[in-house]
């Protein structure tokens, strides 16, 4: 047995036993105070300022939430009226304004991951950012990167871009800087490895009839953390992300919100963030012990939905009030948290809330969960601008072309077109219809949970194709949206010159089940009939054409390499211009440039890290141990050879491509020398004050019900907390060095906001060659590969990529970099990330499996 710190209840348990066999989270202590490092330090200089003249209430008031449904916004912490500071707002999601009107549904994050495109996911962060500022927002909650992706049927996985590090971790700091410049914090989440919707959080769990105690463990080696799950993470912090939330699952059986290794070390200590975390909803699991392992910000403040009660709030000013935990923790949450609203320049960019989340009407309550304030909540601000041409640029760019025999693209004067497939209309309910996007009904532009937002419209691929048809003036087109009529199907289907077949799958977030699919998908098959849909029809139409929506990879094999199916298309989850966007490409308006952002398999069983379905720990934490290490998607493919049907980053074009001419240059490069020497010591911000009698609610104070507040009820602080474990001696909670607020060493891997600076030095400059040998304009992703040549190292994995696009005959000379952190490997004895001596390769071509060029890494030492 061993010992550990159970992160629950107001308190940390001590003395409560790990059994030895399962995985643990070695303690991580103190929790470090932002120090304001490389171009975080104008913004911790003016939060420190802003911080020193609060009292210990307004500090907790700015890290606790109000309560669920207790005002505008999904979440927000309390005001500070005495500097007329406003509540900060926090809104879903990673891919528009949930619970709001007039807002823009973007397309999802994983088709910004099959763009493959900088540009397009910087420009769609800052239109995101942009909506969300303009309807009062202080911190939009996204862009997610976990889950990276580790089971291709993981529900939450579109919310993301990739199951490759490299491609999320590019893409996710494109979106955080286009968010952020648009004046409004972004938040990267959810931190870490919460890679499976299934027993994330025991009560969901018990819904779904498994009786289990606790949220699952994922557990994660030193190695696979870091080269692959952090990674991106890394990005993030570097990117200057000002919030980070903390996800549902434990992590070595530790809670993720109270998980000091997660936090503490990795997150704060070794890539140096400065700005906040943040608890998922209902992620936090105890006060004085969160605390002290990193958390910042408590969400939605309340113990569970709507209890009035908090771990943080009173609990918080308890804590500090009898020393539990120091006002300079304290202190550092509330300067994290001011210092990633001036990071974004919020002070110039904030105006007042103009909507409420839960009711779409003019007027309602100010705090609904009460029905208390009745008066005007949503001023129906459209935000929109004109972000519809951009959703549908992205969308157009982020369609794969699988398959393509030549039947694409289409003139639209073809003599007769069938549009096939419930996939290809309308819900007739209304886009909108199911709360969260719940339901599986016409086509799929969005998958479902708390990362939706509500269509403002939704072109359905029908609409925008018959529309096409029309405007060339020659053509029939029989559009029929029922999967199960195959007398209709076939006698369309038999007359026409070309079938265009909508099949999809969908997934999303936990709390929501479609059809059995409790947020995971239970399968990798087509839904509602696909396959025999897409057989029916190709049996009976020569030119069948596929198109595919869907959350993530589907199994094609049955029909993939039907000669009737001449073209086949992935097109994801495109948002609100769904039909315009896949009516650009089929029409050859758009030369399909995407690539696909996963690898496709021939069946579940060859992606190799499934999903745990079954609890495997009695009614203990479910125990998901990461075995495959960071042999996820491609990289598991190529380690157990297995040949994929289509490989990550394949994509077709209208034209074709050729890769020459490989050039590799090392350049001179300071020496990779580990940080050492100590912190500055913690400091304290503004005003002390131990005694209970200053926190006592103001006299005739009009006190919202069921209302997250700093003040306490009596000066008894045992009563006060309410708390029936209140007062335990706090050797039994308070992990050892807790509260040690004297300098600390610095890791060896820290330096700078993502990690060690000179992991980015760039090692090698690398040039290729791409010509277009094709009759036609169109874009290319050319894609950069290295092996680090160890028998633990994966065969290939991307380190590189840009999009061109490329006149026919032009040839565009791509210069990219390899910096120390792409051909280095983490070392768990030295804490550092290091150069193996083994012999180094560099790639670069069209997708995982086509590197038509490769070269030697000339050897180096740093
Ligand atoms: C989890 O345990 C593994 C194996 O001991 C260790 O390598 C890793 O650092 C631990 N990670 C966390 C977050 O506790
Ligand atoms: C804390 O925030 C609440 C909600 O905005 C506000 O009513 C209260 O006055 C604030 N308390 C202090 C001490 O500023
Ligand atoms: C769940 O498991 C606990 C602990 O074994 C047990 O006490 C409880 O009765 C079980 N509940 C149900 C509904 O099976
Ligand atoms: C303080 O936290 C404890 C801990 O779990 C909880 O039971 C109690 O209700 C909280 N008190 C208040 C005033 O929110
Ligand atoms: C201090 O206050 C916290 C929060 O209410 C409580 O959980 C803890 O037991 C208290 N500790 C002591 C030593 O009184
Ligand atoms: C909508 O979807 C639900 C669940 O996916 C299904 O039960 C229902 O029949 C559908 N309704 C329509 C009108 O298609
Ligand atoms: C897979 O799940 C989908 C969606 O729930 C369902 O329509 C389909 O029948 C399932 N496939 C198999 C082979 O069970
Ligand atoms: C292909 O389509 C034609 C109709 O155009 C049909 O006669 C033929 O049987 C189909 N081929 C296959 C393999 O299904
Ligand atoms: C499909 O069949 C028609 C009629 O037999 C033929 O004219 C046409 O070329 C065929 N199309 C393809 C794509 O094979
Ligand atoms: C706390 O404040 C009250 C009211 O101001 C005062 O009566 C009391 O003596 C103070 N207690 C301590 C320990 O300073
Ligand atoms: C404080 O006192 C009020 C009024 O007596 C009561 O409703 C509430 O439950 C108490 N506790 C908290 C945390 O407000």
């Amino acid at each position: 047995m061993r010992g550990g710190w159970l992160q629950f209840g107001a308190i940390a348990f001590a003395s409560y036993a790990i059994a030895e066999d399962l995985a643990y989270s070695p303690p991580y202590y103190p929790s470090p105070w932002a120090s304001g490092l490389g171009d975080w330090e104008d913004a911790v200089e003016k939060a420190r300022e802003f911080v020193s003249q609060l009292t210990l209430l307004e500090k907790v008031n700015l890290t606790t939430g109000v309560g669920w449904m207790q005002e505008d916004c999904v979440g927000q912490v309390g005001s500070i009226p005495r500097l007329g500071f406003r509540s900060l707002c926090l809104q879903d999601g990673p891919l528009g304004i949930r619970f709001a009107d007039y807002v823009s549904a973007f397309p999802a994050g994983v088709n910004v991951g099959a763009t493959f495109s900088k540009e397009l996911a910087y420009r769609r962060g800052r239109a995101m950012g942009a909506e969300q500022r303009d309807k009062g927002v202080d911190i939009l909650l996204g862009p997610a990167i976990g889950p990276l992706g580790r089971s291709p049927d993981g529900g939450r996985n579109w919310e993301g871009y990739s199951p490759d590090p490299v491609n999320s971790g590019i893409l996710v700091a494109e979106t955080i800087k286009g968010i952020q410049d648009s004046g409004v914090i972004a938040t990267a989440k959810h931190y870490i490895a919460n890679e499976q919707e299934r027993f994330r959080q025991a009560g969901e769990a018990r819904g779904y009839g498994f009786n289990i105690s606790e949220s699952s463990s994922s557990n994660i080696d030193d190695i696979t953390m870091h080269e692959l799950y952090l990674w991106p993470f890394a990005d993030a912090v570097r990117a200057g992300v000002g919030a980070v939330m903390c996800s549902y699952n434990q992590i070595n059986n530790s809670y993720g919100c109270g998980n000091s290794y997660t936090q503490n070390k990795l997150l704060k200590a070794e890539l140096g963030f400065q700005g906040f975390i943040m608890s998922d909803w209902s992620a936090h699991h105890s006060g004085v012990g969160s605390a002290l392992a990193g958390l910042d910000m408590s969400m939605p403040g309340d113990t569970a939905f709507g209890t009035g009660l908090s771990f943080w709030g009173a609990n918080l000013t308890i804590a500090v009030a009898n020393g539990t935990v120091p006002e300079w923790r304290v202190d550092d949450m509330a300067v994290r948290i001011m210092a990633a609203y001036y990071k974004v320049n919020r002070e110039e960019a904030q105006i007042p809330i103009n909507f409420n989340s839960w009711t779409r009407d003019e007027f309602g309550y100010q705090h609904a969960l009460v029905s208390k304030r009745y008066g005007r909540v949503n001023e129906r601000v459209n935000v929109r601008a004109r972000h519809a041409n951009l959703i549908r640029q992205v969308a157009a760019a982020s369609v794969v072309l699988l398959k393509n025999k030549g039947s694409l693209p289409l003139t639209g004067s073809e003599k007769t077109t069938a549009i096939i497939g419930e996939d290809a209309g309308p819900n007739i309910l209304g886009p909108n219809s199911c709360p969260d996007r719940g339901c599986a009904n016409g086509t799929l532009a969005m998958g479902w949970g708390s990362g939706t937002a509500d269509f403002p419209y939704l072109v359905a691929p029908a609409e925008a194709i018959q529309n096409e048809i029309l405007y060339h003036g020659e053509g029939v087109v029989t559009p029929i949206f029922h999967n199960w009529a195959t007398s209709q199907i076939i006698s369309a289907a038999s007359q026409s010159t070309v079938s265009l077949v909508f099949v999809n799958a969908g997934s999303g977030e936990g709390y929501i089940s479609v059809d059995g699919n409790e947020g995971d998908r239970k399968n990798l098959t087509l839904w509602k009939n696909g396959d025999e849909l897409i057989e029916t029809v190709a049996a009976n139409c020569n030119n069948t054409v596929v198109v595919i929506h869907s959350s993530g990879p589907v199994l094609v094999n049955e029909w993939n390499e039907h000669p009737n199916i001449t073209a086949i298309l992935w097109a994801g989850l495109p948002g609100q211009e769904s039909g315009n966007s896949i009516a650009d490409v089929l029409y050859g308006r758009v030369n399909p440039g995407g690539k696909s952002p996963f690898t496709w398999g021939k069946s579940a069983g060859d992606y190799g890290a499934p999903i745990l379905r079954e609890p495997n720990n009695g009614n203990g934490a479910p125990q998901v141990d990461f075995t495959e290490g960071i042999f996820i998607d491609y990289r598991g493919f190529d380690k157990a050879n297995k040949t994929p049907i289509y490989e990550f980053g394949f994509g077709l074009s209208y034209t074709s491509f050729e890769y020459s001419d490989l050039e590799v240059e090392p350049l001179r490069s300071r020496p990779y020398i580990p940080t050492r020497g100590k912190t500055k010591r913690a400091r304290k911000y503004g005003e002390s004050d131990d005694n209970l009698s200053s926190h006592l609610f103001p006299e005739g104070f009009d006190r919202i019900p069921l209302y997250i507040y700093p003040w306490v009820n009596t000066t008894d602080p045992a009563k006060a907390s309410m708390d029936p474990h209140y007062g335990l001696p706090t050797d039994e909670y308070v992990p050892s060095g807790a509260t040690d607020g004297s300098p600390q060493d610095l890791l060896p891997a820290s330096g700078a906001a993502g990690g060690h600076p000179g992991l980015y030095d760039v090692l090698y400059e690398i040039s290729a060659t791409v010509t277009n040998t094709g009759g036609i304009l169109g874009d290319e992703v050319p894609q950069l590969y290295v092996s680090l040549g160890g028998p633990n190292d994966a065969k290939v994995m991307l380190r590189n990529f840009d999009r061109f696009t490329i006149a026919p005959g032009e040839a565009k000379v791509w210069k990219t970099t390899l910096t120390r952190r792409d051909i280095s490997n983490w070392d768990p004895v030295s804490q550092n990330w290091v150069i193996s001596e083994y012999p180094k390769t560099v790639y670069v071509g069209s997708s995982s499996r086509n590197l038509p060029l490769s070269a030697p890494l000339p050897f180096r030492k740093h």
